[in-house]
């Protein structure tokens, strides 16, 4: 096929609402059909934006023009939900994590490579101007060789805002598997593959109270840890000490890099347009670089995708950068669980980076 991409989306919870406000602004891809289990909120999503086709999965997967289907499901349901997607023969953009283990993961992109279409995967954030601009300048040796790196994700939890926050408490969430995917797929970005992990892990609470929507003031079974400390050794020879937590009453996030030349703050990896820091040795303030690129939010990866198709190129977000990264994270587990380090078996191609003018909103197909 050549021209416009045709975009299903499956899901139509609260992170829809991003995707859809970007993917209906973009020129390269026309979103086509919303399904979701819950006919009536894929229905009032296509009212919202404007979207001609509603439905169920597999009305959508019946849809010749649709090539990417663009998965929102929750992460349980992740792989079910791609194995359908390629098994009618379309391309898949998985939100994250890829899937809740090994093996599906492994199924997903074994299944993808017998039926020729791609598996690629969020975060896109990754493409954004913050993150791009952090990347330039590590390439750009303005802190030399990277030695070493901090990475701190703290938070109370996301029950305050989430209206059904119960699959970020079970198996596939917790802050490493739900919020981890950000900063690990960062760090392979600008240090490599990752090589070995060690960890620790606990449990603040056996249960949580939903904050938000209809179901606020239930409670819940939290049912994986929701605090990991982490030592991640990269290949080429770094390491990152890691704090994935839903247990601080303090709200911070940070990723800095050390390398002899200096100390940088990359922004949060989470997010598209915040400038970056660095420190040089013997700097009494850090020099701020702005972000360069597109701002726009989550939604870019499926343009690179749609492109990279196109033009028959590998995209960026690839299934193989993600199962590596959820193979890290799955491991990371492990290694809590077992108070042994645990070596990494798979890899994953480094990205290349964007060009400084790459647009998701420009017409090019
Ligand atoms: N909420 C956020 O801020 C956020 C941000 C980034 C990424 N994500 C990721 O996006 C995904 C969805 O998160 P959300 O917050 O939108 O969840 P959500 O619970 O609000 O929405 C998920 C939707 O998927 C539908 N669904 C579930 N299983 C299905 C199936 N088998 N077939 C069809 N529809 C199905 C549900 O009915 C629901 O409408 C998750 O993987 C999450 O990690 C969420």
């Amino acid at each position: 096929m050549s021209g416009k991409v045709g975009v299903g989306i499956i899901g139509a919870g609260v992170i829809s609402s991003q995707y859809l406000t970007n993917l209906t602004t973009f020129a390269d891809v026309k979103v086509l059909f919303i399904a979701d289990l819950d006919t009536e909120r894929a229905r009032e999503r296509a009212e919202e934006f404007g979207i001609p086709g509603h439905g169920t999965v597999e009305q959508l997967l019946a849809t010749a023009e649709v090539e990417i289907v663009v998965n929102l499901t929750v992460p349980s349901a992740h792989v079910a939900v791609g194995e359908t997607i390629i098994s009618a023969g379309k391309h898949v953009w998985s939100e994250k994590p890829l899937a809740l283990d090994r093996s599906g993961g492994q199924a997903l992109l074994e299944a993808a490579e017998s039926a020729g279409v791609r598996v690629a995967c969020a975060p896109d954030t990754m493409l954004g101007a913050s993150f791009q601009t952090a990347l330039r300048t590590v390439r750009a040796g303005r802190i030399g060789d990277v030695l070493n790196g901090l990475v701190l994700l703290q938070s109370p939890g996301p029950e305050s805002w989430h209206p059904s926050p119960e699959f970020l408490f079970d198996v596939g969430g917790g802050p490493l598997l739900d919020i981890g995917p950000y900063y690990l797929t960062a760090l392979v970005h600008l240090l490599g593959p990752v090589t070995r992990v060690s960890a620790t892990s606990s449990i603040a609470r056996p249960t949580r109270v939903i904050g938000s929507g209809p179901k606020a003031g239930t409670s819940f079974p939290v049912n994986v840890p929701t605090h990991h400390g982490a030592l991640i050794e990269f290949a080429g020879g770094a390491a990152v000490q890691a704090v994935f937590s839903f247990e601080s009453a303090i709200r911070r996030t940070l990723l800095e890099l050390t390398g002899t030349a200096g100390s940088m703050a990359v922004p949060d990896p989470n997010g598209f347009d915040k400038p970056t820091e660095v420190w040089e040795l013997d700097a009494q303030e850090p020099a701020v670089i702005d972000a360069v690129g597109s701002t726009a939010t989550r939604g870019v990866g499926v343009v690179e995708l749609a492109r990279a198709i196109r033009a028959g190129e590998p995209e960026r977000a690839s299934g193989e950068l993600a199962y590596h990264v959820l193979d890290v994270m799955i491991s990371i587990a492990e290694a809590a669980e077992s108070g042994e380090a645990v070596q990494i078996a798979s890899t994953a191609t480094v990205p290349p980076l964007l060009p400084e003018d790459w647009d998701p909103a420009a017409a090019t197909l």
